[in-house]
């Protein structure tokens, strides 16, 4: 071991290395210590830490120490020669030979700088090479095994923060993602309730002109067709308000205890002609014994229709729809899935399809999961799709089980409990 290095040194950089790892959300803490405290204690005259950003494919530096601010506008380095097959041995790679190793990109320049020994250490995020730890020495030297292994414990804390900070990027995108969403869609919902109550009162006009019209047209006058296309759309127009309405909070859902599988047993009965015709396959798994869940049995069973259509209009003929229920236990609630194994939706549809009036059927008018979404929502339940073009489309509806419920359902599994 070097004299300037004890085991005392090791020991207490390490703790502080941990104590951050552990103490900051902030990675570009725990990436400064790591540089600092890797030249301190290994006599290094600096270092820098690089990480890969794929979408460049380059090494970008995120955290130097000791470095000539001249060295590190030289800027990002191609991954291609620095994460090579042995950075995934996780081991300290030796580079005496400066001026001639291919790892080194900017080799004249590391000279002048006074470099003349470097190594690198992989930092591993899930077996990914996701960057490298890199320190520059004056003169070559020798490293104990102790040393060795202290700076690839050091690499794994960094490893560590590193995983932590994707999985608190990962978090914070979807929360952000799934905010905008939410709001974009009570935006529109309380939009679409204002146009709706704007053209109700026309409309329910101009269907009852067209009705009384059409009873004093003699059978077979050339006015009546066209009447009875106004009074048709103007019917179709009317439904598409209700259902904007509907979407926009217009209807309180009347809850009373419902059993989830009776309703999709309504909306299944419903489209059973659907599936007979288009050659479907009903796979049906309902789970026994679900506690009724206080719910609007009409309103509920408008979202099982408007799934389970959705799902025969996307599958071939002779496809298969698979609508599930189950009782989850832990987080008090009833799910139901709706499969099916149709082209599935694009990434892209998919932050799209409960918008109103988003659409990619030639006559759709885009409403159906609009007006589920905010049905599911008025029950207090979520509702998510699950899908990947080509492998079909997964709807998945949580309906919480309330409280009074839940209690019955915990007592009722004590009670098993206790029976056995
Ligand atoms: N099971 C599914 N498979 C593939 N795409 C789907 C599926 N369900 C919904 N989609 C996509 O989501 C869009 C919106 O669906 P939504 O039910 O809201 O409207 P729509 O079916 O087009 O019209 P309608 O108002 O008549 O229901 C669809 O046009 C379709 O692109
Ligand atoms: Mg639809």
């Amino acid at each position: 071991m070097n004299s300037t290095t004890d085991h005392r040194q090791l020991y207490k950089a390490f703790r502080d290395i941990i104590s951050v790892v552990h103490s900051s959300i902030h990675l570009e803490d725990v990436m400064d210590l790591v540089a600092w405290k890797a030249t301190e204690i290994l006599g290094a005259k600096g270092a820098i830490l690089r990480l890969l950003n794929i979408d460049t494919d380059e090494l970008e530096i995120s955290a130097s120490y000791g470095i000539s601010t001249e060295y590190l506008a030289k800027g990002p380095v191609s991954h291609h020669r620095t994460i090579t097959d042995v950075c995934r041995q996780k081991k300290v790679i030796i580079i005496e030979e400066l001026r001639t190793d291919a790892r080194v990109q900017y080799p004249q320049e590391a000279w002048s700088e006074g470099y003349r020994f470097i190594i690198d250490v992989p930092l591993s995020v899930a077996d990914d090479v996701v960057g490298i730890l890199r320190l520059y020495f004056t003169k070559v030297r020798h490293f104990s095994e102790i040393e060795l292994d202290w700076i690839i414990a050091i690499a794994e804390q960094c490893s560590c923060a590193l995983g932590k900070a994707r999985l608190i990027d990962t978090y914070e995108f979807k929360y952000h993602e799934l905010a905008t969403q939410t709001e974009k869609l009570s935006a529109l919902g309380r939009m679409a309730a204002g146009i709706a109550h704007e053209i109700n009162n026309p409309l329910a006009g101009v269907l009852l002109y067209s009705s009384n019209m059409i009873k004093k047209v003699p059978k077979g006058d050339a006015l009546e067709e066209g009447l009875q296309v106004i009074i048709d759309e103007t019917i179709r127009c009317r439904k598409i308000i209700q259902e904007l309405l509907e979407f926009s909070k217009g209807r309180e859902p009347t809850k009373v205890p419902t059993n989830i599988n009776d309703i999709i047993g309504k909306a299944l009965n419903i489209l059973e002609n659907e599936f007979l015709l288009n050659r479907i396959d009903m796979d049906k798994s309902l789970a026994p014994d679900l506690p009724d869940i206080m719910a609007d049995g009409s309103q509920m069973e408008q979202v099982f229709v408007n799934l389970l259509l959705n799902a025969v209009q996307a599958v071939p003929e002779g496809g298969t729809i698979q609508v599930k229920s189950s009782l989850n236990q832990q987080e008090s609630s009833v799910s139901i899935e709706v499969k099916d194994n149709g082209p599935g939706i694009g990434r892209k549809e998919q932050s799209k399809i409960f918008e109103p009036f988003f659409s990619t059927k030639p006559n759709g008018t885009g409403l159906g999961l609009s007006v589920s979404y905010g049905i599911v929502r008025n029950h207090q339940g979520n509702i998510s799709v699950h899908s990947q073009p080509g492998e079909g489309t997964r709807f998945l509806i949580n309906l919480p089980i309330t409280q009074q419920e839940s209690r019955g359902l915990h007592s009722a599994l004590a009670g098993t409990a206790i029976n056995k």
